[in-house]
């Protein structure tokens, strides 16, 4: 759904402060988003995860929708001990769009 995509790219600016997403992505203060969707929690090379976050990886977490509606609502919530320092979407409707928003960038 395009509209629902550029409206995604418009609240993926709140998170350009710390995660970048397409053609030459890094990891900065988070890592880099590209194929974020069904991707391992806690597995991109070369990004320093908190020990939560990894683990959560090593135990069989994947971002689909559900998982990362979860972790972005409440972050700090959902993942007791992340570093990641970020409130939350409060807006349903913002989390399916930032999704469907980065569900457009593969995995390098
Ligand atoms: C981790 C998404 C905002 C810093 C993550 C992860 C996702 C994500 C999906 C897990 C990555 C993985 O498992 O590889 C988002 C989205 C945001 C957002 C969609 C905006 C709505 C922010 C902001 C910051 C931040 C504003 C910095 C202030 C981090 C850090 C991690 C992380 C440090 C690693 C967490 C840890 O290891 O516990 N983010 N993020 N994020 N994010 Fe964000």
């Amino acid at each position: 759904d395009p509209q629902l995509v550029a409206a995604g790219e418009k609240v993926f600016k709140k998170c350009q402060a710390c995660h970048q997403v397409g053609e030459d992505a890094k990891n900065r203060a988070g890592p880099q988003l590209n194929g974020i969707v069904g991707r391992t929690a806690g597995t991109v090379e070369g990004f320093k995860y908190s020990k939560p976050m990894a683990e959560a990886g090593a135990n069989g977490l994947v971002w689909d929708h559900a998982e990362l509606s979860g972790f972005l609502t409440k972050p700090r919530d959902y993942l007791k001990g992340t570093k990641m320092s970020f409130a939350g979407l409060k807006d349903q409707a913002d989390i399916d769009a930032v999704v469907a928003y980065l569900s457009t960038f593969a995995a390098d």
